[in-house]
């Protein structure tokens, strides 16, 4: 499924929708370069779900829970993860626990996430604010939500 998004209010709005639809265990995969809008949609995940707090990519961590939402939202950010992929860091206890998994730069892990999960792919369209996100579903919970996505 293709969405094109004018601006970052519109990539927030769909990640609203999407958290309304989100269980306990339920992963995110955000793919995209530098810039592209992989936090901006967390945080549009975030308000979904309630959370107040601001969401900041994590700079010394890998990792940031948000406790006071719906669900208890966790969100990874691997880039400084690049030349440590091998080491095993314990990450993937947060993918089976109770709350919501986000991960930015999912690749540096490859071999630890999740293979039922939703995976948004966010390109720059040059030249404007315009996004292309391609959101695709691995299992059957996450290909419902994609398709109560394309109905509305
Ligand atoms: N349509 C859009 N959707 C999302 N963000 C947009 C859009 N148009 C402009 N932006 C801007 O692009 C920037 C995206 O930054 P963001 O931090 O979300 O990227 P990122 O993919 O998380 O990058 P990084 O890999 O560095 O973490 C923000 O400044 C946001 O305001
Ligand atoms: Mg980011």
């Amino acid at each position: 499924m293709k969405i094109i998004t004018e601006n970052e209010q519109e990539t927030k709005k769909i990640a609203e929708k999407i958290a309304g639809q989100l269980e306990p265990g339920m992963t995110i995969l955000l793919e995209g370069q530098l810039g592209a809008g992989k936090t901006t949609f967390t945080k549009g995940i975030a308000e979904g779900l309630g959370i107040e707090r601001i969401i900041k990519s994590p700079t010394y961590t890998l990792i940031k829970e948000y406790m006071d939402g719906r669900l208890p939202l966790y969100h990874m950010d691997l880039y400084r993860l690049e030349d440590a992929e091998d080491e095993d860091l314990g990450l993937e206890e947060y993918f089976y626990g109770d709350g919501v998994t986000i991960v930015e730069w999912g690749s540096y892990m490859q071999d630890e996430l999740p293979d039922k999960y939703l995976m948004i792919q966010i390109s720059v369209l040059p030249g404007s604010d315009k996004r292309e996100l391609i959101v695709t579903a691995q299992g059957e919970k996450y290909q419902q939500i994609m398709e109560r996505l394309e109905n509305e």
